[in-house]
């Protein structure tokens, strides 16, 4: 494993911790993509009340949701999302990963945490530096296909970006934080959003088929080896279209091994690096792919 150099943006955010607490071997692991629709929703674009209702609102659009024995896609995203026989992710490497362990510490997490701790908070850097950024590079164009990885709970991205003919893929391998990060998208009014089980490492996602891929302090690019780096690069990399940005945070280049940096200068050129208010050498770059 290589060193740890980032974490969550959230205080007290349990995820790291429990990821680090288990160090597992998955060699074998088919790493199949399991998906669901749901009802159908459309609501309209309101604010997200202070404090989220105890009881959600029932979804009335499609999601696609975890971990149900399903390869339904709806149409809405079947010409990104890629049926589960198609990924038969392998794990060539040990590396952390959402384990059912994991995912039970995820589900009580959610259940015991106030609302207002699981949501980005106002001095998040979602809040201060990525959803700026998004606002200043994509808000301006319409009929992007999005996909976040590893979202968690968080809902800026998606509620920065998730509406009109835009859609928001979030992709994340732990059930009970999809769940409750659809409640709260729901509840604040998200629009066109789907929800799928899939790992980085062997991304649920057509080749060319998304604009915009973005991640915040996620495992595969933050507390990976830089093998499994490379990997999650690769998947990127393939799931975007000629052209498309790879949105990464944190990334500093001077703590890279230069093998990495030569592998990402590559396959992606850097068009944009902010730098977080919280400093720290801690930047959001916005990568183009290469053709
Ligand atoms: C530290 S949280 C980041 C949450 C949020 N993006 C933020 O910036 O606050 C990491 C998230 O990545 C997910 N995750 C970890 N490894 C993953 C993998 N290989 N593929 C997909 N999601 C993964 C976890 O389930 C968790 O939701």
């Amino acid at each position: 494993m290589s060193s740890v150099t980032a974490c969550s943006t959230r205080s007290a955010y349990p995820c790291a911790l429990a990821l680090f607490q288990q160090t597992i071997s998955l060699r074998g692991y088919s790493g199949l993509v399991k998906i669901q629709p749901l009802a159908t929703h459309r609501l309209p674009a309101t604010r997200r009340p202070a404090v989220v209702p105890a009881a959600p609102q029932e979804p009335t659009d499609h999601y696609v949701v975890f971990g149900r024995e399903s390869s339904e896609i709806p149409a809405a995203i079947s010409d990104v999302v890629c049926p589960p026989q198609m990924k038969l992710g392998g794990f060539p490497s040990e590396r952390w990963v959402v384990t059912p362990q994991i995912e039970a510490f995820h589900k009580q997490h959610v259940s015991t945490t106030p609302a207002e701790e699981l949501l980005d908070g106002p001095d998040s850097e979602l809040k201060t530096l990525i959803g700026p950024m998004l606002q200043a590079r994509y808000t301006h164009t319409q009929g992007l296909t999005v996909a976040e990885l590893g979202p968690s709970t968080s809902t800026t991205v998606a509620e920065t970006l998730a509406h009109g003919s835009n859609r928001y893929i979030g992709v994340d391998l732990s059930e009970p934080l999809a769940e409750k990060q659809i409640e709260f998208l729901v509840a604040g009014g998200a629009e066109q959003f789907f929800n799928v089980k899939g790992d980085t490492y062997a991304l649920p996602l057509q080749s060319n088929s998304c604009d915009l891929i973005l991640t915040s302090c996620h495992p595969p690019f933050v507390s990976s080896t830089v093998e499994d780096r490379k990997l999650a690069l690769d998947e990127v990399h393939r799931s975007l279209k000629p052209g498309g940005e790879f949105l990464l945070f944190p990334y500093n280049e001077k703590t890279q091994p230069p093998e990495f940096q030569a592998y990402l200068a590559d396959r992606f050129a850097i068009v944009e690096r902010r730098l977080s208010p919280l400093g720290s050498d801690r930047y959001a770059v916005v990568l183009q792919k290469r053709e």
